[in-house]
């Protein structure tokens, strides 16, 4: 039956459009703001290497089958897995992996939104002069003092919930294209200039040492889990982003050079934001495992002191926050596309019925820092239970899924003639990865985690 339903799926109008889109999506708080603290928190260059190989050998290969089962199936993700395995005459209980994807990516926006409206906060900071020649414990104090507020924490998690939900209303590919066709280049700019800056400062070789010098000593099973989950939360692999944004890729388009271009970027931003940050860590005598106020704590010192600073505080927060827009629609978008496609909401009925539950979510994160802040469950505030159990566990296990169904369920035919590769040993070359080093390498580090290996 489901072969035959018309898809109502539009389409990107060039490669350079879904690429933007995608790295759009890659792009965003994780690059900025979470991958410096987990960094900090896991002791530098062991967890940082750990988290490249993850992204080499995992995260690309599962990149590109998620781009390439979503252009297959040309649906949103519940549906495309339905197609897809009716197509391999697999089990039908697959198409739940579309359904955890849609549930994480609800989860995970209810946090992320939280944490965009703090950055949101901080451009109008930034714009008052808050850190004009402020030291360390001077912006320490403002941002204690901010997240000790509910109510302001609310009002930012609202204000960006709201933006999120009017871009998602016209739909991805309206609009969305524009927009990061300009912030993608001015973050690089914008990242280039202050890596500038970090080079000048005395304790600039201490912070790239701690980046990228690895420590093994410091690697402990956990940091081994939280590297290889960030690995899929950077790259938005895992929950169907990905692939919704592959389902509006045009036939002929290359979905391996496009993938490894992206995954590329997405960690040079990353890199970037590690160089930037610790040398202001180490300069200030702060501490790497400041947690999540880790950028929030240090940035400012930065923009405080430099010339031309204020101007750069306010580009930087505002590319904050449209790099964490373009990629918070990417989370909502699955849920959105399938409830308009599947149980004919209109678009505006979709993104209102999602948007208002994930803004719900999201105000136990607003309490994990103030009111609830001792509320814990497995010794994690609600926040950081929400974190672990999207970028730790769904994640990891929606790319195993994925990686096992593009490797071993679906037809060798299909994924050949759909990746179109150039050469036959490129795809041999991803077929091994996608079939037995990725999958391999998540349920060791899970085996790893519970003890077992
Ligand atoms: N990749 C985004 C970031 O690094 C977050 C994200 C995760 C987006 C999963 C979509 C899906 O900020």
């Amino acid at each position: 039956m489901m072969n035959i339903k018309k898809s109502t799926h539009s389409e990107w109008s060039s490669r350079l459009a879904f690429i933007l889109a995608a790295t759009g999506s890659a792009v965003g708080l994780g690059n900025i703001w979470k991958f410096p603290y987990i960094t900090g928190e896991n002791g530098g260059g062991a967890f940082v290497f750990v988290y490249l190989l993850c992204v080499l050998l995992i995260g690309i290969p599962i990149m590109i089958a998620e781009v390439m089962l979503g252009r297959r199936g040309h649906r949103n993700p519940i549906e495309t897995m339905e197609l897809l395995t009716e197509e391999a005459g697999a089990d039908k209980n697959w198409h739940y992996l579309g359904w955890m994807g849609v549930i994480a990516g609800l989860l995970i926006l209810s946090y992320y939104s939280v944490i965009a409206g703090w950055a949101s906060a901080y451009v109008v900071k930034a714009f008052t002069g808050s850190f004009f020649d402020a030291n360390a414990v001077a912006i320490k104090t403002v941002f204690d003092d901010f997240v000790a507020s509910p109510v302001r924490l609310i009002f930012w998690h609202s204000i960006f919930m709201l933006a999120t939900m009017m871009i998602v209303v016209r739909g991805v590919n309206n609009g969305l294209e524009k927009a990061v066709q300009y912030l993608m280049p001015s973050l690089f700019v914008l990242m280039f200039l202050l890596v500038a800056y970090a080079m000048k400062m005395d304790s600039y070789y201490q912070g790239l040492h701690f980046l990228l010098f690895p420590d093994f000593s410091k690697l402990t099973g956990s940091s081994i889990l939280t590297a290889m989950g960030h690995a899929f939360f950077t790259l938005s692999l895992g929950m169907g982003a990905i692939m919704v944004y592959g389902s509006y890729l045009p036939k002929n388009i290359s979905i391996a050079k496009t993938a490894l271009l992206i995954a590329g970027a997405d960690t040079l931003v990353a890199l970037m934001a590690g160089i930037v940050i610790f040398p202001i860590v180490f300069s200030n005598n702060l501490h790497p495992d400041s947690g999540p106020g880790l950028i929030f704590q240090t940035l400012p010192i930065a923009f405080g002191s430099m010339t031309g600073g204020w101007l750069m505080g306010i580009l930087f927060f505002v590319m904050l926050v449209i790099a964490a827009l373009t990629s918070s629609i990417s989370l909502i978008e699955p849920a959105v596309a399938w409830l308009v496609e599947n149980r004919g909401f209109s678009r505006v009925k979709a993104c209102v019925w999602s948007g208002s539950l994930t803004w719900l979510l999201g105000l136990g994160t607003v309490f994990s820092f103030n009111v609830w802040s001792n509320v814990k469950l497995f010794d994690r505030t609600i926040f950081q239970l929400l974190d672990y159990l999207t970028a730790n566990l769904m994640l990891p296990i929606g790319g195993f899924c994925i990686a096992v169904f593009a490797g071993w369920i679906m037809k060798r035919q299909h994924s050949e003639q759909e990746l179109n590769m150039a050469t036959e040993l490129d795809y041999i070359r991803w077929k091994v990865l996608i079939s037995y080093v990725a999958p391999c390498a998540v349920f060791f580090v899970f085996l790893h985690v519970i003890g077992i290996f």
